[in-house]
């Protein structure tokens, strides 16, 4: 999986993919994050990259030829998508992610100043992609969550797959509780269930975890999952005992 960055801020996005689990995914080639500064396109001889807006107005904004020419430079790949992160994107989803991670190339364009000009957005023939209702300083952060997201998704970049399998989302439920040793944190126990051995019970525990969690934190996700009727019927039992 190859990631193209196009970035004023390159430095952000190698530290944080030279960490950790992503790090590690990258230095073992699983994952490859490149990075474009439009800076190295700019024509002005000072490399500008930003200019006052037209019809005035505070701030600076990111100018379209290097940011096209920063774009243009990447060798495309089959199978690759454009994202444009911009708080005006559709809102990004763990479901995404595992759309994305299937394909061979992402090339993520990243905004900087009080925002881009608009024939960016218009011409790039990017999808353009939000990670939430809040408006940051750059499009690095959030290029990150995608890269980190998606990446954990692609075969081996974690240490197990399964790991990324049960993860809160990805069933469309949220994750059920996990426990560590010590089995008795200052008088906080673990369980008993998750010590009995019993796979099935365990299994069983997990399950109704997952259905009282979604059903308090995020009551809107049981509306888009498919529940069993065995689901159902602890749904409706606890919601009755209520
Ligand atoms: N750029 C600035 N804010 C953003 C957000 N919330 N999502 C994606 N890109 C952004």
């Amino acid at each position: 999986m190859q990631f193209d960055v196009v970035t004023l801020f390159p430095e952000i996005i190698e530290n944080y993919c030279n960490s950790s689990i992503i790090g590690r995914a990258n230095k073992l080639d699983i994952i490859n994050v490149n990075t474009i500064n439009p800076r190295d396109f700019s024509k002005n001889k000072h490399k500008r990259v930003d200019d006052t807006p037209y019809g005035g107005g505070a701030g600076m904004v990111l100018m379209c030829e290097p940011v096209f020419d920063a774009v243009n430079s990447i060798k495309e790949q089959k199978n690759s998508a454009r994202i444009l992160l911009t708080p005006q994107g559709k809102p990004f989803s763990q479901e995404m992610a595992i759309e994305l991670s299937k394909k061979n190339q992402i090339i993520l364009i990243c905004g900087h100043y009080e925002g881009f000009d608009e024939r960016i957005r218009q011409n790039i023939n990017a999808q353009e992609v939000s990670i939430g209702d809040f408006v940051l300083t750059g499009g690095e952060l959030p290029a990150l969550c995608l890269i980190d997201a998606v990446s954990r998704n692609v075969e081996g970049a974690l240490g197990k797959i399964e790991s990324a399998h049960e993860d809160t989302f990805s069933d469309g439920f949220i994750e059920y509780p996990q426990y560590t040793k010590p089995y008795d944190f200052e008088g906080y126990k673990v369980p008993d269930v998750l010590l009995s051995g019993h796979h099935q019970e365990i299994k069983k525990w997990r399950r109704e975890q997952q259905l009282l969690r979604t059903l308090e934190k995020r009551p809107d996700l049981l509306e888009k999952v498919k529940l069993t009727k065995e689901d159902k019927l602890f749904l409706d039992k606890h919601i009755k005992q209520k």
